[in-house]
């Protein structure tokens, strides 16, 4: 079935003894791009991996690496995750004080800037700074871990973000991150997501194989 579905796996739930393999599986099972979550200790109460590791992931997938910074002053290190790979890099407003100038910087820098926000974060931050951006993740759970439930709360958001892409007729991605299954897939979709990350359900899933997890959301959508 075809459909303009993109899906963005994200390693956080991947088996990290053999994270390039993994990135290859599921690079060769279908998936449109590779998430990976970087996360500080400070910004969110959680630790993952940096640009070291973005860099040596980055032979084992020719898809575009969405980088997800979950860091305190995500500036300082805009440049290092482009030398690693990234193709997309994602920031929070809350981690800087200067969002605009940031996702300026990323820009700058060649690659896409994408904006997250979080389920306590109201769409009204994107007033001002949604014609520099190219892609907004709706946060789904808060950010820090892989496996938490998906936000119901979080709907109204996708929704209201959609019509403002679509009212301005903006070439926005809108892509939701955080309990996504297959049940939670059709819901986010419905209220006009167009991207879905999903760790848990791809990685840790019981199908025989991350090709049928990954088409079991693809096929979702109408
Ligand atoms: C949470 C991360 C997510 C997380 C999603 O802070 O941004 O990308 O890995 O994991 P699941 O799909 O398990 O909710
Ligand atoms: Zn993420």
């Amino acid at each position: 079935m075809e459909n303009n579905i993109l899906i963005s796996p994200s390693v956080l739930a991947a088996d990290f003894s053999k994270l390039g393999d993994e990135v290859q599986s599921v690079s060769e099972m279908g998936a449109d791009l590779i998430h990976l979550d970087i996360m500080d200790g400070n910004f969110v109460p959680n630790l993952s991996f940096g640009a070291d590791i973005v860099r040596g992931i980055r032979p084992y997938s020719n898809l575009p690496f969405d980088v997800h910074l979950m860091i305190t002053n995500p500036e300082i290190y805009i440049n290092s995750y482009v030398d690693a790979g990234a193709n997309l890099i994602t920031v929070h407003p809350e981690s800087t004080y200067h969002i605009h100038s940031v996702l300026q910087q990323i820009k700058e820098s060649g690659v896409k800037a994408g904006v997250a926000l979080n389920p306590g974060t109201s769409v009204e931050v994107l007033d001002n700074i949604i014609d520099i951006t190219d892609l907004v993740l709706v946060m789904t759970v808060n950010p820090g871990f892989g496996g938490q439930s998906f936000l119901l709360s979080q709907l109204a958001k996708i929704s209201k973000i959609r019509s403002m892409i679509d009212n301005e007729n903006y070439s926005i991605d809108l892509s939701v991150d955080g309990g996504i299954n297959s049940k939670t897939a059709a819901l986010a979709i419905d209220a006009g997501a167009n991207v879905l990350v999903a760790g848990t359900s791809i990685f840790k899933s019981d199908d025989k194989t991350y090709l049928d997890s990954i088409n079991r959301l693809r096929n979702i959508a109408p």
